[in-house]
């Protein structure tokens, strides 16, 4: 009998950001956070896995490249807690189902986007992992507790289990059995909302969250005025504006927790840039065409906000996507064939009618 699975995560994208750990090894956060899950057609990773009594470790193929799993690492946590899972609700109480708990298994994930260049590739990459262990094992568990063990694979990882809009709530008991996900909506509930992915950069970023995110808990005095005095309100305000299908509120607040996020690394010792020129020019032509909507209308029409990385997400509302996509390519022209995902443009370059 083969045991075998195959399962798919998608990336999700942050509108208040996770920035700080106050467990590295539990990877507990130092404020909860809120994102956005993609919709599996466009940024996703794939993995499959596979059970088998003949293997003789547990081994991992990412892009078709073999990494190493190091012992006491996050990607063995996961696999450990998984098999535990599988133990304690499946054989433990089935004695006629098969022991995979005791196979080695054997992992292949695939990414269909760059790996590590601020597109949240561990978040998607861990879910897809743990996803797909849960079907490999069968467990019988909701999102919330799976999202307990991605969480231990990469932090905002715990978000992509589930679609739609989703919290990351910080929980406060030190085993972190309340550190978890929840879904705060899903996608059907606003589905006029879009995600517009601006590659800056597709190169691998030079720090590393974890090692951004340390220098930031042990240095900046922003980040603690921004966990104390900040996240717990904006957390409140962007759900609730998520709940009326507010953009105007939500995207303020996205963009404001963008620019704190961006802040705090900047008041790191020493300081940590991931916006570039070009990022910021983003943000002044968003600036610019939200302020001509504001004086006509008093509402935003677009945010944008950036990760651990120069590129930009704009979020949206389906009628305005037509023209940010214009507008952001008159500004930044391409360098390759611009891929016009939605057949925008006709071959003159000009948009369609
Ligand atoms: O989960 P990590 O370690 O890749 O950290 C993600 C941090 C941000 O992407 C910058 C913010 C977030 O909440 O996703």
């Amino acid at each position: 009998m083969v045991f075998q699975a195959t399962t798919s995560a998608p990336v999700n994208i942050a509108c208040i950001k996770y920035w700080g750990k106050r467990d590295t090894t539990l990877i507990l956060p130092t404020n909860s956070s809120l994102s956005v899950t993609l919709d599996q057609d466009h940024l996703r990773s794939t993995t499959s896995s596979r059970a088998d009594p003949s293997f003789t470790s547990d081994r991992l193929w990412l892009n078709a490249k073999e990494e190493i799993i190091k012992d006491g690492g996050r990607m063995s946590t996961c696999i450990k807690e998984m098999k535990r899972l599988r133990k304690q609700l499946v054989e433990d109480t089935d004695p006629n189902a098969p022991k995979l708990s005791t196979y080695h298994v054997h992992i292949a994930s695939y990414n269909n986007f760059p790996t590590a260049a601020g597109l949240a590739s561990s978040a998607s990459g861990f879910a897809a992992l743990v996803s797909s262990l849960a079907a490999l094992y069968s467990l019988p568990c909701p999102p919330t507790t799976l999202s307990l063990i991605a969480r231990q694979g990469s932090g905002s990882a715990c978000r992509s289990l589930q679609g739609g809009f989703v919290a990351w709530e910080q929980g406060s008991q030190p085993t972190g059995l309340d550190s978890h996900a929840v879904q705060i909506a899903p996608e059907s509930h606003w589905p006029t909302l879009h995600a517009l992915i601006c590659v800056v950069n597709d190169a691998k970023k030079g720090t590393s969250s974890t090692s951004g995110m340390q220098r930031t808990v042990e240095t900046s005095p922003l980040l603690q005025h921004r966990i104390k005095n900040v996240v717990p309100q904006r957390m409140v305000d962007i759900s609730k504006a998520i709940l009326d299908k507010d953009f105007d509120a939500f995207a303020r607040i996205t963009m404001a927790d963008s620019n704190q996020f961006h802040a705090v690394a900047l008041d790191t010792t020493p300081p940590i840039f991931y916006m570039n020129d070009v990022s910021r020019a983003i943000i002044a032509v968003v600036e610019e065409y939200n302020r001509v909507w504001v004086e006509k209308t008093g509402k935003v029409k677009a945010a944008y906000t950036f990760d651990a990385g120069p590129n930009a997400v704009i979020y949206t509302e389906g009628e305005n996507v037509k023209e940010i996509i214009e507008i952001i390519v008159r500004f930044f022209p391409q360098q390759e064939t611009f891929k016009d995902p939605f057949g925008l443009f006709a071959n003159d370059g000009g948009l369609k009618e």
